[in-house]
């Protein structure tokens, strides 16, 4: 594994949630029964200070396809009107080879934005099409800037994009007079391409580009105690966790040991780990008290021995999670 920069974070960066999980049965084995308490779940977010919320067209699998985006547009609904003010929900389009041209991604939007209650914030292109047709992308980000140009939405950002193909895209929405507002990526202890030298942080950074971190528990697994034997429901991450616990041990222990010595949940050191590389972590709640984990973790911050014995261990590691293979270069 590469070497991650030690580049210095911003106390201030906050923290978003993650809503995949609100209707995904394959991996997160979402029922229909869990939605009075994911409905807790985001009223304690809203209610402990937490803004940013994170949800895709493609989120929830079959017949509940949109699912996540339609309990965010009902939760958010149900606040009252002062609270859902000042939140920024963010969906993310998919670019489907069906959709395509400067208007592909039209209908979607508008599908999208009423699964939400007719409020909706930015608008991401879920991934680059760089790697299998990179002539889709152009028109499809044309268009997303028209939404942005006819005031149709707020802002506009990316997902899964690397520093070359961002830059491009930064140019091309500049032309356009469009602010690129945020980047999302896989960004964790387990995946910390994005902050190594040369990564997509550094073009953030010079680009005034919000990065924003997902996956930042590695899906749970980071916030694991070492030599935890339960392992999680749902196939997939079980396998996951399966191969990659017995060989991340050493990062577990120093987590749970700056964990213990700050008397704070080992998840809310792993969250402060993106933080203090100036990644807004995203994280995925399904509980109320995950929502309160999170919600205190972003009022304290890792001091720089943390951040650095963390990035040590991170690079000592012989695995780390599977990157996602539409990542652009
Ligand atoms: N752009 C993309 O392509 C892309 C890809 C993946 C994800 N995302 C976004 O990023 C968000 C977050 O990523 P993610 O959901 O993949 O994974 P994650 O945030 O790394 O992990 C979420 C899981 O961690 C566990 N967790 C959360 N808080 C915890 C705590 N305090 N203590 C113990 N465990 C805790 C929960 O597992 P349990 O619920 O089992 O307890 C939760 O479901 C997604 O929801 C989605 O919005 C985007």
């Amino acid at each position: 594994m590469a070497t991650p920069t030690l580049a210095h974070g911003d106390a201030s960066v906050p923290i978003g949630v993650g809503t995949w999980a609100w209707g995904n049965q394959f991996l997160w084995g979402y029922d229909p029964a869990q939605d009075a308490q994911l409905q807790a779940t985001f009223e304690q977010a809203v209610a402990l200070g937490l803004r940013f919320f994170d949800t895709a067209d493609s989120y929830g699998t079959g017949r509940l396809q949109g699912r996540s985006e339609r309990l965010l547009g009902r939760f958010r609904q149900a606040l009252a009107p002062e609270d859902q003010q000042d939140l920024l929900v963010a969906t993310k389009l998919a670019p489907f080879p069906w959709r395509l041209g400067r208007g592909g991604l039209k209908r979607a939007f508008e599908a999208s934005r009423a699964r939400l209650g007719g409020r909706l914030e930015r608008v991401q292109l879920h991934w680059s099409t760089a790697r299998y047709a990179p002539w889709q992308e152009s028109p499809l980000l044309d268009g997303l800037a028209d939404l942005v140009n006819e005031g149709l939405v707020a802002s506009l950002g990316l997902s899964n994009f690397g520093p070359r193909r961002l830059r491009q895209v930064h140019g091309q929405l500049q032309s356009r007079g469009v602010r690129l507002a945020s980047l999302q990526v896989q960004c964790s202890l387990l995946a910390p391409r994005a902050i190594e030298p040369g990564g997509v942080a550094d073009v953030c950074r010079e680009l005034d580009i919000q990065l924003i971190a997902y996956s930042p528990l590695a899906l749970g697994l980071l916030a694991r105690p070492p030599g935890a034997v339960a392992p999680p429901a749902g196939g997939v991450r079980r396998l996951l966790f399966a191969r990659l616990s017995p060989r991340i041990h050493p990062l577990l222990e120093l987590l749970a040991e700056i964990a213990r010595s700050r008397q704070v949940p080992q998840a809310a050191v792993a969250l402060n780990w993106c933080r203090s590389h100036g990644a807004m972590p995203i994280v995925g709640l399904r509980t109320v008290g995950q929502a309160q984990m999170a919600a205190a973790a972003s009022r304290w911050s890792l001091d720089g021995a943390e951040r650095q014995a963390l990035d040590a261990a991170a690079r000592g590691l012989p695995v780390g999670m599977p990157a996602n293979p539409f990542d652009s270069d």
